[in-house]
């Protein structure tokens, strides 16, 4: 029996991606660029059972039957039809994500997966092939299969979509979790009603490509102010976009928006400090690694903290059998 076992961590987009060109392939309609977190990682074995007749998903320790077991399933079968194996898996994964915080646990997740999966399945894949791979289970675990910051390519075909590393200032985030329930809208489900519905669709699509090259830019002349303005306007015109949906999404919460005010006055008062967003409430805040207590001290009692650094690349951390 092959077994495989892989850890790949959480990602933070500071541009982000927010569309799909294609759904099917997860092709996004603009490239975005991300920081790895070096905390709450997901580990995930895969093990092939010739006996079986059927994949299992044991997540945190439960078996799953329902919608993520049949994500799970659609994303081995693209491994298989790699691979030109019939047979099933056993996936147990381990999420250190506090639970459901909403922190891309999707990115760490099929970012582990697709390393654990194309190992035990005999494939032997690059990073490019991989960061293509871990995208068509979720669009944003492309960037969790690079360490520290990414740049996802938008591409247009499955060959020329992937991420890559892009060399970055020295900077630090602080997660602060909000809340702890499941969000109401899957990404998925609001990515296409924004698609369809949102007027200000296309200007986010234009805005988005500037802006990817700016951040670029910025990364590249380690110009942590520069970058910090493109990721806090990033974000709130996402969450902009999406509040612009009929029917309406509405993913930040009074305490989210109250973070974002106490960085703004963090700011004023000469820290370097900018916030985003996921699909979420939970608020992420980018700064220099001699900012962060300040950070920290500016947001004292409105939410649990964790504090992040640039981290590892997904990785295998084991491999037996054939
Ligand atoms: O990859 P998904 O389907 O989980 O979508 C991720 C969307 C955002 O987290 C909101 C933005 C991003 O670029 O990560």
């Amino acid at each position: 029996m092959s077994t495989a076992t892989a850890i790949a961590h959480p990602n933070i987009a500071l541009v982000k991606y927010w569309g799909k060109r294609d759904s099917a392939l997860n092709l996004p309609a603009t490239g975005s660029l991300s920081m790895t977190l070096d905390i709450f990682p997901t580990t995930t074995t895969v093990s092939l059972d010739e006996g079986a007749s059927g994949d299992v998903l044991v997540f945190n320790g439960e078996q799953r039957v329902d919608g993520p077991a049949e994500r799970v399933t659609r994303f081995l079968d693209i491994v298989r039809e790699m691979a030109g194996s019939t047979l099933s898996a056993r996936v147990e994964t381990v999420n250190t994500v506090p639970s459901a915080a909403g922190l891309a646990s999707s990115a760490s997740g099929f970012a582990a997966l697709a390393v654990a999966a194309s190992a035990a399945y005999g494939l032997d894949l690059d990073t490019r092939s991989l960061s293509r791979l871990a995208r068509r289970g979720s669009g944003s675990a492309s960037r969790s299969v690079i360490p520290g910051f990414a740049i996802w390519h938008a591409g247009d075909s499955d060959e020329t979509s992937f991420a890559e590393p892009v060399a970055a200032p020295d900077l630090a985030m602080v997660v602060a979790m909000v809340e702890k329930r499941e969000k109401p809208v899957s990404s998925r489900e609001a990515m296409r009603r924004t698609v369809l519905t949102s007027p200000f669709y296309p200007a986010w699509v234009s805005s988005t490509a500037e802006s990817l090259e700016a951040a670029a830019e910025a990364c590249r002349d380690g110009d942590v102010e520069r970058l910090g303005r493109i990721t806090e306007v990033n974000a709130l015109r996402m969450h902009a976009l999406i509040q612009s949906c009929d029917p309406p999404i509405r993913y930040l919460s009074p305490v989210s928006v109250e973070i974002f005010d106490r960085i703004s006055a963090l700011r004023e008062s000469g820290v370097e400090a900018w916030a985003t967003a996921d699909a979420g409430p939970n608020v992420v805040i980018l700064t220099r690694p001699a900012s962060v207590d300040a950070v920290t001290a500016a947001l004292d009692g409105l939410a649990e903290l964790a504090v992040a650094h640039p981290g590892p690349a997904a990785a295998l951390v084991s491999r037996a059998g054939e």
